[in-house]
């Protein structure tokens, strides 16, 4: 059986120097943010996990509907010869797409990334076994950072799913598809997977789930700060808020102080102070509409060629080409 081959663009220190730089930043601007690639520590991804299950939380399953659907159809348009697949190596979807390209008899060597090595080795490590004799890469990297360094013959099909892309304000996500854009040659495929603007109710609903695994999800940022960075953030007196902006069409997480607080990051030689019912943003996801999904991708040189959506309407997935 064939091994993984395993590239590392990233290692635990370049992570710990992200991480530093951009709480730094973060807690210095006003009003206050972080990003959300801080969320998917080992908790945090398995808090992730649980969201996805949650009834409130209807992404994944629309998009896994859509590719279940589709995935065939994927296989014989794009007769990819390469998947790559940008974060969530693990993912239960893009088992769809493996399956359809094995089926079509096209598939030949798949390409994950992923910024975290244990998540990637597992996950490659499970596809090596199914798909043999199929080419596996696993690339430790970040997306928006190690795309031209990217292995694998042409066609190329880049999968991008989950609704990621949302994460991204939009000068970031302009940056983001161009540099796929530039990854891959003309003719080849980019998938993208987009969560759609709908009803406000049903979307603060899934970020702000019954059970409260949202909210757990949105601290436990403040204890991957306490950990790797030495802050002493009291996780329990943040409380968890989802906002509908409706001019951004977005959704906002944030973290809203409940008492006034002092907290230290010794290892970056910050205090930071938080006023009573001050709001931190950890996470903007846009929710998108076809045509704006169809610009921005024009925009980045790529050509919208399929456009599905589940049965609910609920989520998008485009496939495109890249244009010449
Ligand atoms: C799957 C990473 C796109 O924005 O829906 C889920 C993460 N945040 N609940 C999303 C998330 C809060 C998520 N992504």
């Amino acid at each position: 059986m064939s091994e993984v081959d395993l590239t590392v663009h990233l290692t635990p220190d370049d992570v710990v120097r992200a991480l530093r730089s951009d709480v730094r930043a973060g807690l210095t601007e006003t009003p206050k943010s972080l990003p959300p690639k801080w969320f998917y520590d080992a908790r945090g991804s398995e808090l992730f996990e649980r969201i996805t299950r949650l009834p409130e939380y209807y992404p994944t399953r629309a998009e896994s509907e859509i590719l279940q659907a589709r995935a065939a159809e994927v296989a014989g348009v794009t007769g990819a010869r390469t998947l790559v697949e940008l974060g969530s190596g693990s993912s239960e979807k893009t088992r769809f797409l493996l399956d359809a390209l094995r089926d079509a008899g096209t598939l030949r060597e798949i390409v994950a990334l992923d910024v975290s090595e244990s998540a990637l080795r597992a996950a490659a490590e499970t596809l090596v076994s199914v798909y043999d004799p199929v080419d596996v890469h696993a690339v430790v990297g970040d997306f928006t950072q190690h795309l031209s360094l990217l292995p694998g013959g042409a066609p190329r099909l880049v999968a991008f799913l989950g609704g990621t892309l949302g994460n991204l304000v939009p000068a970031d996500r302009a940056k983001f598809l161009a540099a796929v854009r530039e990854t891959v040659d003309d003719g080849e495929w980019l998938l993208l997977g987009t969560d759609l603007v709908k009803d406000p109710e049903t979307l603060v609903r899934a970020y702000d789930d019954a059970a409260g695994v949202t909210a757990e999800f949105n601290r436990n940022v403040l204890q991957v700060l306490n950990r790797e960075l030495s802050a002493d953030f009291d996780p329990a007196a943040f409380e968890h808020v989802a906002r509908w902006d409706d001019e951004a069409e977005w959704i906002e997480m944030r973290l809203r102080a409940t008492r006034p607080m002092r907290v230290r990051v010794p290892v970056i030689g910050l205090t930071a102070t938080f006023v009573e019912g001050e709001e931190m943003r950890t996470e903007v996801s846009t929710k998108f509409r076809r045509e704006r999904v169809a610009v921005e991708l024009g925009d980045a040189g790529f050509e919208p060629v399929r456009w599905w959506t589940d049965s609910a309407s609920r989520f998008g997935v485009s496939l495109s080409r890249a244009t010449s």
